[in-house]
């Protein structure tokens, strides 16, 4: 990693992220200084030599990288809006989870005060800070991502995304999509196979074996996308769809849930009535673009 030791940077939030955040910086040798609203939790970092800032807005003005990471959205206006806080001589960096609207609601009301914002999102525990598993996603202006990029490679795999300070929150988004699904799948298929005496531990390389499989149509599936053409390659909807049906019954059959497996093939049976029965699955993509049934 290209890191410029020497550029002071400064935390606001040391809850079990920020703490590792700057525990990353210190740990490579950046003068950091911390702010947290129970300034006990800053004890071990100013051990570590860290400098605590007497107040938020003192944490502000310290120096020109400044990272928040508390709870939430509300916690970020609640700490900019007390008194004395001075924005215009920093880049904020906001590391606190949330989503797109709410980030691009806070680079406009930052920037209206002159600071300089970048919005982004942690893909990772606050164990895996300063490894480069850490993927960090950042959305904002370029150039002030790129001035501050080499202070932030100590945090892990820093990733650019783009000017829209929404991206990292929808990066984020996305990656939750992807996760719980992969997850509820295998737990679908977990809970059938109990039925049958077959333990969790034993499906699960199965399982593994899958999932990585089906990753790796994703390029392919992607070009049909944005193309907008999903000719039948390897299997047309309509031959999943009835494999989806088995699915039900069996999980029916069974006793076990049958919620999600019905979910996905009233999505199908939708697109089949529109007339896409015979093009491949990620046609379906019309079916998750639309804001559909609560
Ligand atoms: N932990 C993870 O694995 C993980 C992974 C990815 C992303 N994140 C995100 O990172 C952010 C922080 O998570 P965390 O695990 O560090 O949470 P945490 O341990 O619960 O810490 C929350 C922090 O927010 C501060 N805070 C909350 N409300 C505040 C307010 N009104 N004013 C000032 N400070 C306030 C807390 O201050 P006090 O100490 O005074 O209560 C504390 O520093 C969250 O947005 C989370 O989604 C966490």
């Amino acid at each position: 990693m290209n890191n410029r030791a020497d550029t002071p940077v400064t935390i606001i939030g040391l809850g079990l992220m920020g703490q590792a955040l700057a525990g990353a910086f210190l740990k490579v040798g950046h003068p950091t200084t911390v702010w947290n609203r129970t300034t006990s939790k800053a004890d071990r970092l100013v051990a570590e030599g860290a400098r605590l800032a007497p107040t938020v807005g003192d944490a502000l003005t310290a120096g020109s990288l400044t990272i928040i990471c508390v709870t939430d959205y509300k916690a970020v206006h609640e700490l900019l809006s007390s008194s004395g806080i001075e924005l215009d001589g920093t880049t904020l960096l906001n590391l606190t989870s949330g989503n797109s609207a709410q980030a691009r609601e806070a680079a406009q009301w930052a920037e209206q005060r002159g600071a300089h914002y970048l919005d982004g999102a942690i893909m990772a525990v606050p164990s895996m800070i300063g490894t480069a598993e850490a993927v960090i996603l950042h959305s904002g202006p370029q150039s002030d991502f790129e001035a501050h990029r080499s202070t932030l490679d100590a945090l892990g795999t820093v990733t650019y995304l783009g000017a829209d300070h929404g991206l990292a929150s929808l990066y984020d988004m996305a990656g939750l999509a992807m996760m719980w699904s992969v997850l509820n799948a295998w737990l679908q298929g977990t809970a059938l196979l109990r039925t049958a005496g077959v333990d969790a531990a034993t499906y699960a390389p199965f399982a593994q074996q899958i999932a990585t499989g089906v990753a790796e149509w994703l390029p392919g599936y992607a070009q049909q996308i944005d193309s907008g053409s999903f000719p039948a390659e390897a299997s047309a909807l309509e031959t999943d769809a009835r494999a989806m049906a088995h699915l039900i019954e069996e999980s029916e059959a069974a006793g076990v849930n049958a919620e999600l497996p019905k979910l996905i093939k009233a999505m199908a049976d939708r697109s089949i009535a529109a007339g896409h029965g015979g093009e491949q699955y990620p046609v379906l993509i019309e079916e998750f673009s639309e804001p559909g049934d609560d």
